[in-house]
């Protein structure tokens, strides 16, 4: 596969997993990696996308790493995420209920207070975080694109050598790509409904044409995460 950005930022995603997770949404989860990466932990994983194609792919893609983990007895094998064609903003979700909810490069594919039902989706203490792509608009936004430029030339090069090693790309479901979608909502103005939205939430910029943002739910006994960012 090409270098792709939403992949590498899963580390920096699972980090923010709090503590004792056992239920997770990945909303907008296209062909499912992030979802397995999830359900690989134990996680109860609900994970929703419109898009006939990728759902199908997502669900025949986990069977066989599913079967090929059975056959090697790999550790770590979890349960099959619950793949489900669904428009997010379409669905009713269950109130006070998800550890986690994440959204990785899919919420600019909806209207941005959606954030306010995944919100509250999140069970006390649960935790959502958004990877989000936003166009350049300010001398800032080109700043961090550029320098993201020679990173990126450089990974693509790594990753297309690795693949010719591993003999070329995969065929099949592997080779099904989730809808993609130029986003609209700048970072300042990201910033801004954020901090209405999801008070308390901390957002930052990544290096490869995307932000993390991060909201913890109050856990019942004290208040939500603090702010920050840049
Ligand atoms: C750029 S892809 C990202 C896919 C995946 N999260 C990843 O990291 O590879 C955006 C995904 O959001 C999905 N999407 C678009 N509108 C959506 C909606 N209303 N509800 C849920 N998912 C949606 C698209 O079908 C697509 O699979």
């Amino acid at each position: 596969m090409p270098f792709d950005h939403n992949d590498h930022y899963h580390r920096l995603l699972l980090r923010q997993l709090p503590p004792g997770c056992r239920t997770a949404l990945d909303v907008g989860c296209g062909t499912g990696r992030f979802a397995r990466r999830l359900a690989a932990r134990g996680i109860v994983v609900d994970a929703v996308d419109p898009a006939a194609e990728a759902v199908a792919a997502a669900r025949e893609l986990t069977a066989r790493e599913l079967s090929t983990r059975e056959l090697t007895a790999a550790a770590g094998a979890g349960e099959r995420p619950r793949f489900r064609q669904a428009d997010v903003t379409q669905v009713e979700l269950p109130r006070g209920h998800y550890d986690f909810v994440s959204c990785l490069a899919s919420l600019h594919h909806m209207p941005f207070d959606t954030v306010r039902a995944l919100r509250e989706s999140l069970a006390p203490g649960g935790v959502l975080v958004v990877l989000g792509c936003y166009p350049e608009r300010s001398r800032t936004d080109w700043a961090w694109s550029l320098a993201a430029v020679p990173v990126n030339a450089a990974a693509r090069v790594a990753v297309a050598l690795a693949e010719r090693v591993r003999g070329g790309r995969p065929a099949g479901p592997g080779a099904v790509r989730a809808p993609v979608a130029p986003p609209r909502m700048s970072y300042a103005e990201t910033r801004r409904e954020a901090a209405v939205l999801l008070p308390g939430c901390r957002m930052r910029r990544l290096l490869f044409w995307r932000y993390l943002l991060v909201h913890r739910a109050p856990d019942g006994a004290g208040a939500p995460g603090g702010a920050g960012g840049n």
